[in-house]
């Protein structure tokens, strides 16, 4: 595993809580890397833990005793139940289980893990807690660990994954652990003091939009919004004011962003028009749908054996903002399924773009509907960056460095 980026945050003590599921061997890793980037880690294991792997490793990484017990009296005067929470900059429970999960949204402690968390969780002033789920997709699919992490999201818990693929059943489908190197990535996001895009503001636009063909049906694409709501998130734990325009989605707006909600690309267009001045950086991450029903009836069309649709090309939101555009640093994106380097570059040229995001939407683990991404982002200045497959909100930062470098 090649760690993909610098991490920035020495010094901090991180809690690190282990539950039993086998995605424990993952944490190993986890556990080295913040150690190896200067993090103090203290690791507290459930009884269930131990079943997949011992203390012991842990201890030795950590270089600190390893809590598991809630009455252990080798320890009564640390009151770990207490304190452990209360020194950490960060609470990482990865991975976290079902059980967890439900215990933390139900107010059960009967353990030392669900007790440090039952006097954290919701009001917790000092650093996140970020939970990495790993179960199987049944268990995360049910209506009841969806309600616990809706609820435990709603006291400003934040999730990292699962991610979708093989799971350890041999079944496939959404509730891997993510990879050691996004929950690192994403502690430091959460950690991160950046100021980098302060006194800027951003326009992001993300998820599809929606045209209308009668009253019940409508032309779309499969884009969940989930990158743009990554760059949104990004920009506005770097200081940025951010205003994310959104298509129909399933996704919370991240906290402290301004969100507008639009269906169709008529009204992606004029919402963006709308706050263009106010804008310093725009990023067009949404799937706007390049077609739009000529006539749309108000009643429903009836079942027959073919119908013809009228359709009447959008207009171009990204060239109606380049040619009012004043002073904003514009950042486009090319779904492609072909040609990709020629392709993004031709649009980069006639949108008259700062830079492009390309990505291969024909690539397994790129494009719409899943959380990971493979981007190459081109600069007008003729810069090319490749990036390998990762989380969309590793690519969001990345895109923001490069930004950075390139304004
Ligand atoms: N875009 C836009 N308005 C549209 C269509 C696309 O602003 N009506 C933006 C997208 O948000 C993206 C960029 O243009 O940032 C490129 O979109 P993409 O779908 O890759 O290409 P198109 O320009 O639509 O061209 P084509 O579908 O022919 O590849």
């Amino acid at each position: 595993m090649t760690p993909t980026h610098k991490l920035t945050f020495s010094g901090k003590k991180i809690l690190l809580g282990i539950t039993g599921s086998i995605a424990a061997y993952k944490a190993v890793y986890l556990l080295r890397r913040l150690v190896e980037n200067g993090c103090d880690v203290k690791v507290v294991m459930t009884r269930e833990a131990l079943n997949f792997i011992t203390p012991l490793t842990f201890g030795v990484l950590s270089k600190h005793h390893v809590y598991v017990d809630m009455f252990d009296p080798q320890y009564a005067e640390d009151i770990p139940h207490l304190n452990l929470g209360r020194e950490a900059d960060a609470m990482v429970i990865a991975p976290a289980t079902a059980n967890i999960i439900g215990k933390m949204a139900n107010g059960v402690c009967d353990d030392l893990l669900s007790t440090i968390l039952i006097g954290q969780v919701g009001v917790r002033r000092s650093g996140p807690i970020i939970i990495a789920p790993a179960m199987d997709y049944e268990m995360y699919e049910s209506p009841v660990v969806q309600k616990n992490i809706k609820l435990l999201k709603e006291l400003m818990v934040d999730f990292v994954g699962p991610e979708a693929g093989m799971l350890a059943s041999g079944a496939s489908g959404q509730g891997r652990m993510s990879e050691p190197d996004d929950i690192l990535s994403f502690i430091e996001t959460r950690l991160s003091k950046s100021e980098d895009l302060k006194g800027q503001v951003v326009l992001v636009t993300a998820g599809p939009t929606r045209e209308a063909i009668d009253p019940v049906r409508y032309i779309s694409n499969s884009s969940s919004g989930k990158m743009g709501y990554a760059i949104a998130d990004s920009a506005v734990r770097r200081g940025a004011r951010v205003i994310l325009i959104s298509g129909p989605t399933f996704l919370n707006p991240p906290a402290g962003v301004e969100c507008i909600n639009v269906v169709t690309a008529e009204e992606m267009l004029n919402a963006v028009m709308n706050k263009l001045e106010e804008a310093t950086i725009v990023v067009m991450a949404a799937a706007v749908s390049d077609f739009r029903s000529a006539d749309i009836p108000d009643k429903k069309i009836k079942k027959s054996e073919s119908i013809t649709l009228n359709l009447k090309k959008t207009q171009d939101i990204l060239e109606a903002i380049s040619k009012k555009r004043d002073k904003q640093f514009i950042i486009g994106f090319a779904a492609e399924t072909g040609d990709l380097i020629n392709n993004a570059t031709q649009k980069l040229k006639s949108k008259s773009l700062d830079m492009i995001v390309a990505n291969d939407v024909s690539l397994p683990g790129a494009g719409f509907d899943v959380d990971t991404n493979i981007v190459t982002i081109i600069d007008k200045k003729g810069g090319i960056t490749e990036y390998p497959k990762t989380s969309k909100r590793i690519i969001a930062e990345n895109i923001w460095g490069h930004y950075l470098g390139n304004r």
